[in-house]
């Protein structure tokens, strides 16, 4: 058990209060300017002033003067080489060596350890340390493993049996097959199949189909006056975050939930289509299990006993109600939902004759009608579930290059814990390839190099819980990562089939755009191909889910994730089932590793853009763009909502908001732009050092703008979700709700608190544009 001390992180300086802004030293700057050449001045000073140093001179608003000296030169590139605290390497050399260095084959051998036996939150020290010691010999300066209590549940017990009157008629075996084929599969230290968070719990009811669980499957189920208290719900997996599933039917007055995954939701990859399972085939093993957190992710995430602080040793716990279920649950394969389903034939409506989502089960072939039931009061399930609820050690590995430039920081991130031994897609085709990151990173720190911006590197455990150890991570280190960190980047499934997929911020949609436009695709139809160019080039927004929860919904920093997922024709994945496996991967995932090196690339080369260009390789505009498309969604949302008294104006504030910020956002970029340009084209020492000052405030500026967004006082009925713009849906868990305020009112027909939102969010964009606004 590593100290519960953190000394690596604790000397990382947390820069004490200081003006954000240095106005006053960029006017000295820009005055001492005007004493030396004249032309060159000039322009500095017209540069300074864009973006944002002394517009004393011209009076506000006054940076549009600027747009004829610098349309010419946006969206040209800005070349690295002038920046003076640049160290050891070119740009270029630096990326040769990330473009060069991730190879499939070590990959392959990071995937198979890390799939060699069961690494569960807090269950597994050693691929920590395993994990920090590669690190550090790859040439990473520091590493270290910084630790958390987390409270957390271990399976104990569980039963599942069909009844009819007082007789077992099919009793579950809640295992998955042991296959020759795949060693991980029939470890004796395999991981049961369990939900996290679970409640434990005994009950026997009739039971009742409900679809996916979601919000509107229940209300269909109460419109339809189906009879849900007190009874068990069958749901599949699907649309939205499984705890919720859980959540809904507790507030529906159900006692117990039964989940698994249909093979309607499988593509064209299944048995019915003739292809064959797992192991001898694509299709889904029939026996394959998802197990799964069922916290209740749209409202809390992290430790659920310690919402808003870190899980150190000691701390105060909160309680859990409201957090995590207070019925019990179980995740079984499709094989053994079966027989339940059959059962069910005959009783109660079709889940045909509902509405579209209820269409499309997988299982009409092997008998099943899709009955909704209730079952007859004879046929019942008996459900146990009996789970241990501990304060554990759970271990991070956290890595740090340290840059020229002390406050601003980037950091990239994956998680290590699993639910199985496995786990060869996720998390670790995204820790195999990390690991590949780190290598190349540490080759060039080995040449020589330092990056500008620090770099730091994180193996997060407990990320299936509940995305535990990155968050009391950033909980705990708020107020440096607040001031310093620019993005984090996070990969968790990096590679489970062919196609590549983003979610970001749109901050950060230029950067990744560029970078998979210099990775080669794995899968070339034409010779030479990017992964630009065989990728729509679609980035959805932030939701929840994964590791950058924390950074981009509650510390306002701009977050992307990255992975390579399967498509309807690709093997099916077996998410979170004993079969995502090393032997899975190796024969069906990604034979011959080259998407998991492919990731590395794509991670290593963003990385570098973000840490290591002279100006932050943002894009302000592209956010302006984002929040009125956005906004347009609120507005269709509200017309087809029947709040009468939702008058046109309401919305007005915002259209003017985004409006004013979109105006100053574009002049920003292109000032910004303009401004590095000019600092790469300029030799002379003395003015190259007046630019980069002016660079500073603008990435000082870029690197502050994502906070704006925040707002203190939280969500509604949530309110660890500071961000205004960006959250995990209410009722969905994964998928990201924009504007979350103005949406749920809006969902709440609670016009007080639509036009509260309205007044909240106009805030923010303000605050944001005030940021932009030179002078
Ligand atoms: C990195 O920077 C921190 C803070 O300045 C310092 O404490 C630490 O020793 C540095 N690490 C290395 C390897 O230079
Ligand atoms: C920890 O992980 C390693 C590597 O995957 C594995 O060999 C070992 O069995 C695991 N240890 C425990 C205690 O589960
Ligand atoms: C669960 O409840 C049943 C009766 O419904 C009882 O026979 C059984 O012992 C209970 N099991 C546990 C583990 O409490
Ligand atoms: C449900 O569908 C089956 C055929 O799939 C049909 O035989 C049965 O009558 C239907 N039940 C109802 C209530 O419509
Ligand atoms: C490669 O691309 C082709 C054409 O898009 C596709 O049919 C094939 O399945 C892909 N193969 C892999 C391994 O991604
Ligand atoms: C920034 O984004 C805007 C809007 O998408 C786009 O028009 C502009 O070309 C982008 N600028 C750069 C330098 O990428
Ligand atoms: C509507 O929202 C306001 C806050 O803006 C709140 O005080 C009020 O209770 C809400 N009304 C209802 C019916 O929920």
């Amino acid at each position: 058990m590593p100290s519960e001390s953190t000394p690596l992180i604790q000397q990382v300086p947390v820069a004490e209060h200081r003006e954000r802004y240095p106005h006053r030293s960029l006017r000295r700057y820009c005055t001492i300017a005007l004493t030396t050449v004249p032309l060159l001045t000039l322009l500095i000073i017209l540069f300074c002033i864009a973006i944002g140093g002394d517009s004393d001179l011209f009076g506000e608003h006054e940076s549009s003067r600027l747009d004829f000296g610098t349309k010419e030169v946006v969206g040209r590139t800005v070349p690295h080489a002038a920046w003076p605290e640049s160290d050891g390497l070119s740009y270029k050399a630096l990326k040769k060596i990330l473009s060069e260095t991730p190879n499939p084959d070590k990959a392959r051998e990071w995937s198979k350890y890390y799939t060699a036996g069961p690494h569960l939150c807090g269950k597994n020290l050693s691929q920590a340390e395993w994990t920090r010691d590669k690190w550090l010999d790859f040439g990473v300066p520091q590493a270290d493993i910084v630790s958390y209590e987390m409270y957390l549940n271990y399976p104990v017990d569980h039963r599942l049996a069909l009844l009819d009157g007082d007789d077992v008629v099919f009793e579950a075996t809640l295992e998955e097959d042991i296959l020759d084929e795949d060693p991980t599969s029939g470890l004796p230290d395999r991981v049961p199949v369990f939900h996290g968070y679970s409640a434990s719990g005994n009950v026997t009811a009739q039971y009742v189909f409900c679809n996916y669980g979601t919000y509107h499957d229940f209300e269909d189920l109460e419109k339809a006056g189906i009879d849900l208290k007190g009874k068990i719900a069958l749901v599949k997996y699907g649309h939205v975050f499984r705890g919720l599933k859980v959540k809904r039917a507790s507030e529906m007055g159900m006692i117990g939930v039964v989940m698994y995954g249909d093979p309607g939701d499988d593509g064209e990859m299944t048995e019915e289509n003739g292809h064959k399972p797992y192991p001898d085939g694509p299709a889904r093993n029939p026996s394959s299990v998802q197990r799964g957190s069922v916290e209740y992710l749209g409202i809390a995430v992290g430790d659920p006993t310690t919402i808003g602080y870190p899980s150190k040793p000691g701390v105060p716990r909160q309680p859990l109600e409201g957090k995590v279920p207070d019925i019990p649950s179980l995740p079984i394969s499709y094989a053994e939902a079966l027989p339940l389903l059959k059962a069910l034939n005959g009783h109660g409506p079709n889940a045909s004759a509902f509405n579209e989502y209820w269409q499309g089960g997988g299982l009409g072939y092997k008998g099943v009608q899709y009955s909704i039931g209730p079952t007859p009061p004879e046929t019942r399930l008996h459900l146990m579930n009996e789970q241990d609820y501990v304060i554990t050690p759970a271990w991070n590995v956290i890595g740090i290059i340290n840059g020229s430039v002390s406050d601003e920081v980037v950091v990239l991130g994956n998680h290590r814990d699993a639910w199985i031994a496995g786990g060869a897609g996720d998390p670790n085709s995204g820790s195999a390839a990390l690991n590949e990151v780190v290598r190349a990173f540490g080759i060039a720190v080995e040449k020589g190099w330092k990056p500008l911006r620090t770099i730091v590197f994180a193996s997060w455990d407990g990320e299936e819980y509940g995305l535990l150890g990155s968050t009391e991570w950033v909980e705990e280190y708020l107020p440096w990562l607040s001031e310093a960190t620019v993005a984090y980047v996070n990969v968790d499934g990096g590679a489970r089939g062919p196609h590549f997929t983003a979610s970001a911020a749109p901050l950060l949609n230029k950067a990744i755009l560029e970078i998979t436009g210099e990775v080669q695709s794995p899968n070339q139809t034409v010779k030479g191909q990017t992964v630009r160019d065989t990728w729509d080039g679609y980035i959805s927004t932030m939701g929840s889910g994964s590791d950058f929860t924390a950074f981009q919904d509650f510390a306002g920093i701009p977050s992307i994730d990255l992975g390579f997922g399967a498509g309807p024709n690709d093997p099916v994945y077996h998410y979170h089932s004993n079969y995502d496996s090393f032997s899975w991967m190796d024969k069906f995932g990604d034979p011959g590793f080259e998407y998991h090196a492919t990731m590395a690339k794509i991670l290593a080369l963003l990385t570098a853009k973000l840490a290591d260009e002279p100006l932050v390789q943002f894009n302000a505009t592209d956010y302006a763009v984002g929040l009125d498309k956005y906004l347009q969604s609120v507005k269709e949302k509200a017309k087809s909502s029947d709040m009468a008294a939702l008058s046109k104006s309401t919305f007005h504030p915002l259209e003017k908001a985004i409006e004013q910020f979109q105006h100053f956002a574009k002049d920003f970029d292109a000032s910004a732009i303009a401004l590095s340009e000019l600092a790469s084209t300029q030799m002379s020492p003395p003015s190259l050092a007046q630019l980069y000052q002016g660079i500073r405030v603008a990435n000082t500026k870029y690197k502050l703008l994502e906070r704006q967004f925040l707002y203190a006082g939280g969500l509604d009925g949530r309110n660890w979700f500071k961000h205004v713009v960006f959250a995990p849906g209410r009722w969905t868990g994964y998928a990201g709700a924009t504007y979350p305020g103005l949406v749920e009112s809006i969902e709440d027909k609670n016009q007080t608190n639509v036009d509260r939102w309205v007044e909240i969010v106009e805030g923010t964009i303000k605050k944001a544009t005030d940021l932009l606004i030179p002078g």
